[in-house]
């Protein structure tokens, strides 16, 4: 018996990063994975990575800025599976250098649309599913940068932030249908988000010496997906039943010091 066993669950960015070990994880619970994501090369990759260990996936190459395809999407797995239990929206990007002075609207809206508006979208899109059933999980990927900031990243900051407030609107609206809203706010995972212009953040000296040596990460080492992705897993399971707009900091100790 899996924790996901038969749930038809959506997981958006499935191809690398957060979104495969959470795809790979809830497939190895029972769960059948959607995997939606703008690289499908990746994504068929994942899809075979679940399939060699026994599990169900499917993969979808998409934009989840593109509304109308995100749509027919939802519809297909719907008309396929019957159902859609959990959507994990996970995509984002995470551009280098923004600041106030140097980035452009262009630069900001882009940041947006992918890390927040399709947020809204999906959301959108398999909440009437989940009224049908008087059930689902909604899960967002937030970040710490959603209330506290490292500088140089103020759209994906504001994205982020905004996420965790709509967590609990939405958490609110959906309750009455027996539909849970819950975020994750990871610290820092060693992904390829977090390798910027060529270089892995958590390997440089300046993060070795201050978040390794002197424990500003308490638990002294960086995350890595695979410690997020079972926080995602129990939002999505019968464990987690009576929690809602909440938000689950999994930073290694990271925000509890100053
Ligand atoms: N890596 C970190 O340190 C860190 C920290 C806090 C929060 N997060 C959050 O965790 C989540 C996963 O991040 P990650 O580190 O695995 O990133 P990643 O860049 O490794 O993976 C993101 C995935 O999303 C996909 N994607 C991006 N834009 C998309 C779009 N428009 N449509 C469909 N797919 C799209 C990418 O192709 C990629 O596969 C993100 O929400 C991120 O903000 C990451």
């Amino acid at each position: 018996m899996g924790l996901l066993d038969g749930r038809v669950c959506l997981v958006t960015g499935a191809g690398q990063g957060l979104g495969r070990s959470v795809s790979l994880e809830m497939a190895q619970e029972g769960a059948k994975v959607v995997l939606l994501e703008r690289n499908g090369a990746n994504a068929e990759k994942v899809a075979r990575e679940i399939e060699a260990a026994g599990g169900e996936a499917v993969p979808y190459p998409l934009d989840v800025t593109d509304y109308e395809r995100y749509s027919e999407i939802v519809t297909e797995v719907a008309e396929r599976f019957g159902r859609i239990d959990v959507l994990v929206n996970n995509a984002a990007i995470n551009p280098p250098t923004h600041t106030i002075l140097n980035d452009t609207l262009e630069d900001w809206r882009r940041a947006i649309a992918i890390n927040l508006e399709a947020v809204y979208m999906g959301s959108k899109l398999v909440a009437p599913h989940m009224v049908k059933q008087q059930g689902g999980r909604i899960i967002h990927v937030a970040s710490i940068q959603g209330f506290a900031s490292s500088g140089e990243t103020g759209p994906y900051n504001a994205a982020k932030g905004g996420i965790i407030a709509y967590t609990k609107s939405m958490a609110v609206e959906l309750g009455p249908y027996n539909i849970l809203v819950n975020a994750v706010a990871p610290g820092f995972m060693a992904t390829p988000m977090s390798i910027v212009n060529g270089v892995d953040e958590a390997e440089t000296p300046d993060f070795q010496e201050w978040y390794v040596r002197r424990r500003k990460i308490p638990l002294g080492r960086t995350g890595y997906p695979e410690d997020v992705s079972g926080t995602v897993v129990f939002l999505a399971s019968d464990y987690c039943r009576y929690m809602t707009g909440q938000l689950l900091v999994v930073d290694g100790g990271l925000m509890s010091t100053f």
